[in-house]
């Protein structure tokens, strides 16, 4: 479980380890991970910073050689930066976190899933996966790149009985993603959800063996309005209402 020292991580860990699983939680923040792990019990605790060349090396030997059921690929970061202000080193900062690290772990951790399958990959993308709005072009271009690569690695695996489930959620409230402004107004705060309905979601695309699940559901009209009316989509995104 990637990025499990806040959040979505943290509430996805705990609906595992009470589901059963041995959890091993990766983030950089040591102390919280393992606070987290002797809550959990069971569970072990790997401080790591995903972009780190030895990252996938050092989770892979956390994980060892026993069985893994469950890859979850949660941990990302968002800069909201116009293209104008941040220019590519914004967008390269944010894909090695929300995409390359991604890859680079499955990639290690590959294997394993293969020889304990039946298993599962879950790939953490967002609704900025489906639909660009201001600010946000590059977090949007890492999470379209997760949801694309996503859907043909799970088309790959199939034989090799490893299902990929692909996971987009829509406004979260969490520490890295406060929505504040979104959740201090009355007419917004409907469209914020919870960590715990996410992790639920992790579940369903997961062991429950869904390929693509919006959290809450609602949020999968989004790309479908993108098309169908996307004059008003662009209008609403743009102006910054949502
Ligand atoms: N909240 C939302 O509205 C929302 C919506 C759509 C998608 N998402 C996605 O959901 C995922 C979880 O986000 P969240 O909302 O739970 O935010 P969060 O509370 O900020 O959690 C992000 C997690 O990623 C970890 N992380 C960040 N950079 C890392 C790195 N270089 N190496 C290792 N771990 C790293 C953080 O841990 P450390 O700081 O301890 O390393 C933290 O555990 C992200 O992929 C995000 O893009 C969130």
């Amino acid at each position: 479980m990637t990025g499990a020292s806040s959040g979505i991580g943290a509430a996805t860990a705990e609906l595992l380890s009470r589901q059963g699983w041995r959890v091993v939680l990766v983030a950089r923040r040591a102390d919280r991970l393992e606070q987290l792990a002797r809550r959990l019990g069971e569970a072990v605790a790997v401080p790591a910073d995903l972009t780190a060349a030895d990252a996938p090396e050092r989770v892979r030997e956390a994980v060892g050689d026993g069985e893994l059921g469950l890859l979850v690929n949660n941990a990302g970061a968002e800069w909201r930066l116009a293209f104008g202000e941040g220019g590519y080193d914004n967008v390269r900062r944010t894909m090695e976190v929300n995409f390359d690290a991604v890859v680079r772990l499955t990639e290690a951790l590959l294997p394993t899933l293969r020889a304990s399958a039946p298993s599962s990959i879950v790939n953490v993308s967002s609704v900025a996966g489906r639909v660009g709005r201001p600010k946000n072009g590059a977090y949007a271009a890492s999470k379209f790149a997760l949801a694309g690569w996503s859907e043909s690695l799970g088309i790959e695996e199939e034989a090799h009985r490893v299902h990929v489930g692909v996971v987009l959620p829509g406004f979260i409230s969490t520490e890295g993603f406060p929505h504040d402004r979104l959740r201090a107004n009355a007419r917004t705060r409907w469209v914020v959800s919870t960590p715990q309905k996410v992790a639920e979601a992790i579940v369903a695309a997961g062991p429950g063996g869904r390929r693509e699940v919006y959290v809450p559901r609602f949020y999968g009209l989004v790309p479908k309005l993108r098309h169908l009316v996307p004059g008003l989509t662009r209008r609403t995104l743009g102006a910054g209402r949502i």
